[in-house]
């Protein structure tokens, strides 16, 4: 990949759109320090988490993989006055993290982190009638994406927006035979995405500072 153009020209739109960011560039830092793997999204993908989320006017966003925050921080500072972001994690260590994180970038006071497997967060959320969230980030384990995406549904309105990180996977995604968890994930969410009849779905391939990789979007148009 050394001789892609990518990682470099992704350097120059981050300097050129989006400049220096202390609190940004501390949450990366901490989360090295602590040994969280280095798979947060790029700055120019978080950006566009925050301006999609203030292009909808969103106030209400669900995350599904939380890691060290930092995706978090865009589209936390996205939401207007009196809005909200649950994020879900797994791992104890990445949610202490985050919360560091989160709480220096001043934006913990409107984000809710739920230590515990999404799953089970979801199950417990749908129950308690959360939602509906205006906008959704998945970007956890990719093998439960489409049960992910499910849950998603569930706790969505007429208007809602599903983004789904990491579809592609370096193109394993289209290689029918694959053994790759994480693959199949992606290929039974697609399969399923094609067929559900609530959303209206795309996916882009995108390459950049995190190689060659994509997302889906998907607009809930009924439900
Ligand atoms: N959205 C983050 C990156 C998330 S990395 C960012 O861009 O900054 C994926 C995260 O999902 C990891 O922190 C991992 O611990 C978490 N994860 C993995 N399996 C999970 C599960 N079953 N439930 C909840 N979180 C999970
Ligand atoms: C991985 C996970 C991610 O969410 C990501 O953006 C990149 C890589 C991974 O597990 O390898
Ligand atoms: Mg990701």
């Amino acid at each position: 990949m050394a001789d892609q153009p990518w990682a470099a020209v992704d350097e120059y739109i981050c300097d050129l759109l989006l400049g220096s960011d202390p609190d940004l560039e501390a949450a990366l830092e901490s989360s090295r320090e602590a040994g969280l793997p280095p798979i947060a999204v790029a700055p120019n993908q978080g950006k566009l988490l925050h301006l999609l989320i203030r292009s909808l006017g969103a106030s209400s966003v669900l995350e599904i993989g939380t890691l060290g925050g930092y995706s978090a921080i865009w589209m936390a500072r996205a939401l207007p006055a009196g809005g909200r972001l649950v994020t879900l994690e797994a791992a104890p260590k990445h949610a202490e993290v985050a919360r560091s994180n989160l709480d220096r970038a001043g934006v913990g006071d409107r984000v809710e982190i739920r230590v515990a497997p999404a799953l089970d967060s979801l199950k417990e959320l749908a129950a308690a009638g959360a939602g509906p969230f205006d906008f959704v980030f998945i970007d956890a384990d990719k093998e439960n994406t489409r049960a992910y995406f499910e849950w998603s549904l569930s706790l969505s309105k007429v208007g809602t927006v599903i983004v789904v990180d990491n579809v592609v996977r370096n193109g394993g995604l289209i290689d029918a035979e694959t053994k790759d968890a994480q693959v199949l994930g992606m290929r039974q969410f697609m399969d399923y995405a094609s067929t559900e009849k609530r959303v209206e779905v795309t996916a882009v391939q995108t390459v950049g500072s995190k190689g060659y990789d994509g997302f889906a979007f998907a607009y809930v148009t009924n439900l």
